[in-house]
């Protein structure tokens, strides 16, 4: 089968794109073919070394995917071949990658895709949805009528948190980084959408929310905490999601003062039956509209690397030429 794969950790350039033998089914998984994938950074800093895992080499690139069962394992029931199927939390873990025409993921990591909904959808939402999902109701038990921030409303992750905050019934502020960016935002539900180059973020923030916002949603790697804690409200609960290395200042007294609290997390340390329970209310949102993906660009397979490279250049050197999440078809 065709695969974008690795031999070691390194640049995007080390990404190679060619024929890997098809995977050997396990009992408890399910042989997928893949109609989809999607780039998350995670996905760079595994293939950079950065995020240090344990590696099966040749290593296929990828978290996402979604596509159609053509082999169940004897020991897997919950689906069988010819469903529709999308999933995350693979290519971690010692677990091999999903950027191949065929997959085997253990069926505890996949979910039905409903009907109606396109693989391009499905597998663009799929880890960022999960993440939002446990941030906003596992993490900050998110709840309607709350006010909601999150940085960058226009990314993978942000546009998740937007959607699924307004399908929980929250007033939801966003920012992302040029006017296209911010009308993108506000159809995705946003009430109030601001240009952070361009207008002032604190002084929108304070006329729409007086009182303070219930819960700050950091996507930022190098956070600005002594702004981002005056905006919170008392009992304000904050997400820390991004930024290994940050070590930035924290205002202590204005922080336990007004009874915060901090909520960090990783989706990929979340059970099967975490993700699972996220991915049903993914999966009703999807069918019934309320939640879409947020796609910039749909490419090839065979432009992995190049796929990598702009998702890099976006999330770490904050180029801003990108709007969403990257797709790519095998
Ligand atoms: N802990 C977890 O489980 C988890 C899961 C997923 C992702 N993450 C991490 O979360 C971070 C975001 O992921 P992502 O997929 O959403 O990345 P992304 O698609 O690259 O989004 C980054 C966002 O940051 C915005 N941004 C950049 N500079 C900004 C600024 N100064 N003020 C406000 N917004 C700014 C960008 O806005 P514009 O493009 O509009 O400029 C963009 O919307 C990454 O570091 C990723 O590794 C963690």
């Amino acid at each position: 089968m065709k695969a974008a794969y690795i031999n070691s950790t390194g640049p995007a350039e080390n990404i190679a794109y060619g024929d890997l033998p098809a995977p050997a089914l396990g009992p408890s998984q399910c042989l997928v073919k893949v109609a989809t994938v999607a780039v998350n950074p995670i996905d760079t800093y595994i293939r950079g070394g950065l995020v240090p895992m344990q590696l099966p080499m040749p290593y296929i690139i990828g978290c996402d995917l979604a596509g159609t069962v053509v082999e169940a394992g004897s020991k897997a029931a919950r689906f069988k071949p010819g469903d529709r199927v999308w999933g995350s939390n693979q290519g971690l873990l010692g677990r091999q990658g999903t950027f191949a025409e065929f997959a085997a993921v253990d069926e505890e990591w996949l979910y039905p895709t409903p009907k109606g909904v396109a693989d391009e959808q499905a597998a663009a939402i799929a880890l960022v949805g999960i993440t939002a999902h446990l941030g906003l109701v596992r993490e900050a038990k998110l709840k309607s009528g709350e006010t909601l921030f999150v940085n960058g409303g226009s990314g993978g992750v942000g546009a998740m948190v937007v959607q699924i905050a307004k399908a929980i019934g929250a007033r939801v502020v966003t920012t992302a980084g040029s006017e296209e960016k911010v009308g993108r935002t506000r159809k995705l539900g946003a009430d109030l959408a601001i240009n952070y180059k361009t207008e002032d973020v604190s002084a929108a923030i304070k006329s729409f929310a007086a009182n303070g916002v219930n819960v700050w949603w950091e996507t930022l790697r190098e956070p600005d905490f002594d702004r981002d804690i005056s905006h919170l409200a008392p009992r304000g609960r904050m997400i820390l999601m991004a930024g290994r290395d940050a070590r930035p200042a924290f205002p202590v007294g204005p922080f336990y003062v007004k009874g915060c609290a901090l909520h960090g997390f990783a989706m990929f340390n979340a059970t099967a039956e975490q993700q699972r329970a996220a991915a049903e209310d993914i999966n009703r949102w999807l069918a019934e509209g309320r939640v879409k993906a947020n796609i910039d660009r749909v490419l090839p397979l065979s432009q992995a690397a190049a796929a990598h490279r702009l998702q890099e250049e976006n999330t770490i050197g904050k180029a801003g030429t990108l709007a969403g999440k990257i797709v790519l078809k095998p």
